[in-house]
């Protein structure tokens, strides 16, 4: 029974160190804090921020504001819905706690504040995940 358990803890162990050396991909994963310095604020350049950043799945984003209900994010994956700030119909999720991580999946998710009048001012993020 107590080598039993012995084998299992080594066996773990090794996971976890080959986990280490081939770069899982949770442990490959980046955060990033939306808009850097700026946060996220109608102050923050958001096309410039993304630009030359290459996101894969895993991700994280980091949306930080204050606790301003106008700034709360919605996800949306509906292109339409997004561009024309129709956050109400299109949003997949909404992240209202001002300190909020997004772990990033596959494909296009479109980023902006839920309530108006942020996103059509063009407070909009776009994210390409390979
Ligand atoms: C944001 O950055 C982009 C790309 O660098 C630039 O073309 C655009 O004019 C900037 N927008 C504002 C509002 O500064």
């Amino acid at each position: 029974m107590a080598v039993g358990m012995h084998k299992i803890l080594v066996i773990g162990i090794g996971i976890f160190v080959s986990c280490l050396l081939l770069q899982c991909e949770q442990v490959d994963a980046k955060e990033y804090i939306v808009g850097d310095e700026k946060r996220w604020s109608p102050d923050a350049n958001l096309t410039q921020w993304t630009e030359g950043k290459k996101f894969k799945a895993g991700d994280v984003l980091v949306f930080k504001y204050s606790k301003d209900p106008f700034l709360m994010v919605a996800a949306v994956r509906d292109k339409y819905l997004f561009e024309k700030c129709d956050l109400y119909a299109g949003a997949i999720n909404i992240y209202r706690s001002g300190n909020d991580h997004v772990v990033l999946e596959k494909g296009t998710t479109y980023f902006a504040p839920y309530l108006t009048p942020y996103c059509e001012n063009g407070m909009k993020l776009t994210i390409d995940v390979e």
